[in-house]
């Protein structure tokens, strides 16, 4: 099980690496990875849990994040009880976004990040991405094109700039933090 202190925080190199394509079939190794990742978020959540173990909550947790440099991610967005989005996502390309864009309010956080960064992060309000996609239920991997909106943009995108060595705190204005960007929508 993934604990806090297993996950890297800001300063270590493995974070500002470009992560490598992970190799086809998607080896034992590799599903059991996402599967800790997974369960890392879905605990995270979970008041007993989360309170037990001191997990910081979390919707979308990369595999540099864990110290596993592979172009891999996992993204769990729940609602109360129910789960709005769920997916592991494997050698993720951006294949179009739009140029409007949308930020959160209160702006981004980063489980690798444990200071408090004021300031909005502009992310695409729309992506259309290609990926492998591991379902762990059915322990199967699938080739999808998708198109991701809104928060669901705003979550990949995070998570896709772990694979590049980019953190949130990168995109943030630096001389005007809470630069209003035109074309852009709030969330
Ligand atoms: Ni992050």
């Amino acid at each position: 099980m993934i604990l806090m202190k297993d996950i890297v925080r800001e300063g270590a190199q493995v974070l500002r690496d470009k992560a490598v394509e992970v190799n086809m079939p998607v080896d034992e190794e590799t599903k059991n990875e996402l599967k800790l990742m997974m369960e890392y978020l879905h605990n995270s959540v979970d008041e007993a849990l989360a309170d037990k173990y001191k997990l910081r909550a979390g919707v979308g947790l990369a595999a540099p994040q864990v110290g596993i440099s592979k172009r891999m991610f996992v993204i769990s967005i729940t609602d109360g009880e129910k789960v709005v989005f769920e997916a592991c996502f494997i050698n993720p390309k951006i294949i179009s976004y739009s140029d409007e864009c949308a930020y959160l309010a209160g702006g981004e956080g980063c489980l690798s990040v444990d200071r408090k960064v004021k300031g909005y992060v502009y992310r695409p309000r729309r992506t259309k991405v290609q990926c492998l996609m591991y379902d762990i239920e059915k322990d199967t991997v699938e080739e999808k094109v998708i198109v991701l909106k809104d928060y669901l943009s705003i979550v990949f995108n995070h998570e896709f700039d772990h694979l590049n060595g980019i953190l949130f705190v990168d995109r943030i204005n630096k001389k005007d933090p809470f630069y209003i960007k035109p074309n852009s929508i709030e969330i």
